[in-house]
């Protein structure tokens, strides 16, 4: 079973506005490992870079710089077609990520044979009729011959889902797979999700903006704010234990009840979406909405061990204030190294 680890990953955008030129760093320095048989949660608000690392996994976009690396059962790294077999993606929007001009089958045909999973035609169509059984389309022959259209949202996305399965995934990268879908049918497709990585032992990276979902379908949680992973954790304990006032603001608009009343103390409501922070450069970027912010904070924390596997990048959890900022910290989900501050500005003293 494939492994893929994550490291240091940044992707730097370049924005221009007339002459202007200016760098948003959409994703800073991320790192986390996925495993077989594992779900990740990456949660976030809207813009803080959750799909920009998904379509670096994916490969739709080359990283700034750091690594993506899978590796297979023996410890070799996976690359070049092998990784595009492993790797699977599900987007969010069933609709666009199926042509209205083909058949089902023929969605399902066409990544078997590339990947090779099939040889002659009546084998074929048998795996994508398969396929369909395994997503809950059935009657299968009945779906196979329907086009995109002919289906509902949920069903396409069940589609969606069967075609990541095609290549033989072990890694699926589900960006916010059920948020376009109606709230009735949401947990059936997220159910199918965590049923196919029980029985196919996939690892899983689901992306969301719901705290919920992501507490219930997934082991470990890490939350990003505007491209940092700011806080990683077992499920339970960061939505029941936030410790990055990011993750208690979170936490607390949070519609489950219990991990609201839970949280810590409560948030400021004066709390407001990101304003213009320079989007590089030194420091806690969540300082200018945080409550409990301070001077040492223009300096980038580290992720301070918090609980068992449990982190927070927040100098409010540094054992003093006096420790520098390069020191580094063990592993989040999967091994991450504690940041640096990349101006060198970093050392307190
Ligand atoms: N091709 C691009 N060029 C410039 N900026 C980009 C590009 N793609 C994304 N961005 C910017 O990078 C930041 C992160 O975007 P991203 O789509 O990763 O956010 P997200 O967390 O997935 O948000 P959402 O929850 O709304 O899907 C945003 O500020 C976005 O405007
Ligand atoms: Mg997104």
């Amino acid at each position: 079973m494939t492994t893929l680890e994550v490291r240091d990953l940044v992707k730097d955008y370049t924005l221009r506005s007339g002459l202007r030129r200016s760098t948003l760093r959409a994703a800073d320095r991320v790192s986390f490992t996925l495993v077989p048989g594992r779900t990740v949660a990456l949660v976030g608000e809207s813009g803080s870079g959750k799909s920009t690392v998904a379509r670096m996994i994916a490969r739709l976009e080359k990283p700034s710089s750091g690594s993506i690396t899978a590796l297979g059962p023996d410890g070799r790294r996976v690359s070049g077609r092998a990784y595009r077999h492993h790797v699977q993606m599900v987007f969010q929007d069933p609709f666009a990520s199926l042509n209205p001009f083909h058949t089902i089958e023929h969605h399902l045909i066409r990544p078997l044979r590339l990947h090779g999973r099939a040889a002659g035609r009546a084998q074929t169509r048998r795996l994508a009729g398969e396929l369909l059984e395994r997503v809950n389309l059935t009657p299968a022959a009945d779906f196979a011959r329907r086009r995109p259209h002919e289906l509902s949202g949920g069903q396409r996305q069940r589609v969606a889902i069967a075609r990541a399965l095609a290549p033989g995934a072990q890694v699926v990268i589900a960006d916010e797979p059920v948020s376009m879908l109606d709230v009735s049918i949401r947990l059936g497709v997220l159910n199918l999700l965590a049923r196919l990585q029980r029985e196919e032992n996939l690892a899983v990276l689901y992306i969301t903006h719901d705290l919920a979902t992501a507490r219930h379908f997934s082991d470990d949680i890490l939350v990003m704010y505007r491209g940092r992973v700011v806080e990683s954790g077992p499920a339970d304990e960061v939505i029941l234990s936030p410790r990055h006032p990011y993750t208690r603001l979170l936490a607390s608009a949070a519609p489950d009840p219990e991990a609201r009343g839970r949280s810590l103390e409560p948030m400021p409501a004066a709390a407001e979406p990101a304003g213009p922070l320079p989007p590089t450069g030194p420091g806690c970027r969540f300082r200018d909405r945080c409550p409990s912010a301070m001077p040492v904070c223009s300096r980038t924390p580290a992720d301070h061990p918090v609980g068992p596997d449990h982190y927070a990048a927040c100098w409010l959890h540094a054992e003093s204030g006096r420790e520098t900022s390069g020191a580094v910290a063990k592993a989040g989900p999967g091994g991450k190294a504690g940041a640096e501050d990349n101006s060198g500005a970093g050392r307190a003293g």
